[in-house]
């Protein structure tokens, strides 16, 4: 069968090396993928937003089934677009509805699912433009600091943490004044959560679920969690304190809850859940939810899976999720992201890489790369994500970190830290 990925990622490029690893005797296709990606499939040249240029790309190549990387087609509505076309409903599409993509793309919906499904998060309350009266009296009931959430995407910056009420006032006039566009013209005000995060992944069918590695991202710019917060730095997959007990209660108060939710509700879902979680005390609460793999959580996570990614796939569109074994690898993968000069503010593209070829025994995913005729060249903020296997997390990193030593570009960083609060 021949298979599309949707998007230009590290995610992307883990998913490609993944399913090109003898799992499909088809051909590979990535829209509209990167310098890596090239390597081990054909890239299209085509924007994942406009429907009608994928379906055209999936009839071209008889593609059989197409993973979506990332959140905008899925909310926007693209498995939708699929199951209601007539030369496009016996197509698998992994990606929810846009009524599940929700989920990821408002915030509002979100909380009152979880509301409506007792599953823990951080109490909250939700004012649109013109209820600034209103939130302000809900602001001086709240402990600080105040976390103002645009609802809609905000290509992940619509959070705002604040310690003072009159810049929380700020900005939330700032939000409702069109700051985030549409997205924060309504805004999710939440009650801060102390605690350490992770990211939690599941397959599901909208009835059965598998549960995959778990994985911790590091978001800010700066070592030791200082800085602006990035698409994420770095990742660590098992997450040591997300021990038999934990993944248990996570399990029961939050993924059971979630799955049964969706098809309790008819809601269509076929895809990945992303749980975005706080572990305040022994207790699990859920940050966000996310439709998609994460980036760079992907990076660490797919390369623990044993089984084969393409037949757990195939079973979340005929219905055999529920007997499928996912196979996962016991040993630590880690993930440190190299970015450029800049990175999360402005920062030049098209510096030249080199070195990625001496890297051995790691797995280099590119993230923002592209080829300029025999060269490969920078195109984005994260550039590429040096993965690699370990016995303890330590021998992981020391090979990551080795990797990244030998590669170069122009105004090339990274957070030499990653894993230090595990
Ligand atoms: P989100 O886009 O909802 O994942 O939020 C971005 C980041 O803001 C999260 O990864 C957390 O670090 C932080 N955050 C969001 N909501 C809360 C909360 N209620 N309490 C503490 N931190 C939060
Ligand atoms: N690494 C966090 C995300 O993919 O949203």
């Amino acid at each position: 069968m021949n298979i599309l990925i949707l998007g230009s990622g590290g995610r992307e490029h883990a998913l490609a090396w993944k399913l090109s690893q003898g799992e499909t005797d088809g051909k590979i296709f990535v829209a509209p993928g990167n310098a890596g990606t090239s390597e081990i499939a054909v890239n299209l040249d085509i924007d994942p937003e406009h429907f009608d240029e994928v379906k055209r790309e999936v009839i071209c190549h008889n593609i059989g089934m197409v993973i979506v990387g990332s959140e905008a087609p899925l909310v926007r509505g693209i498995a939708d677009y699929f199951s209601s076309d007539e030369e496009m409903k016996d197509v698998i599409l992994i990606g929810p509805s846009a009524q599940g993509s929700m989920l990821e793309g408002s915030k509002h919906f979100a909380k009152e699912f979880m509301k409506r499904h007792g599953i823990p998060t951080a109490g909250y309350g939700t004012f649109i433009e013109g209820e600034l009266e209103e939130a302000k009296e809900f602001m001086k009931t709240m402990k600080t600091p105040y976390v103002l959430k645009a609802d809609g995407l905000a290509a992940g910056k619509g959070v705002v943490i604040l310690d003072d009420y009159a810049d929380a006032v700020t900005e939330l006039e700032g939000m409702f004044g069109g700051k985030f566009g549409a997205a924060g013209r309504k805004v999710v005000i939440e009650e801060f959560m102390e605690g350490i995060e992770l990211s939690v992944f599941v397959l599901t069918d909208g009835i059965s679920y598998r549960i995959l590695p778990e994985a911790k991202d590091y978001k800010r710019i700066g070592e030791g969690d200082s800085g602006l917060n990035t698409g994420g730095m770095g990742a660590v997959s098992p997450v040591p304190f997300a021990d038999r007990e934990f993944m248990d209660k996570v399990e029961r108060r939050i993924i059971r809850p979630t799955v049964e939710g969706l098809a309790s509700e008819n809601i269509s879902y076929r895809g990945f859940i992303f749980f975005g979680l706080i572990k305040c005390g022994d207790d699990p609460y859920v940050i966000e939810y996310n439709v998609r793999l994460g980036d760079p959580e992907a990076e660490v996570i797919i390369p623990r899976i044993r089984s084969s990614l393409t037949d757990l796939l195939l079973s979340v569109n005929d219905g055999s999720l529920g007997r499928m074994k996912v196979e996962t690898d016991p040993r630590y993968v880690t993930t440190v992201m190299m970015v450029s000069g800049g990175y999360p503010g402005t920062y030049e593209k098209g510096k030249v890489i080199s070195g990625i070829e001496k890297v051995s025994g790691s797995v280099v995913f590119h993230a923002g790369t592209r080829k300029d005729s025999d060269k490969t060249v920078t195109s984005g903020g994260r550039v590429l994500a040096v993965s690699s296997w370990g016995h303890t997390m330590g021998e992981a990193l020391a090979l990551s970190y080795s990797g990244i030593e030998k590669i170069s570009f122009e105004g090339a960083g990274y957070r030499r830290d990653i894993g230090f609060d595990l």
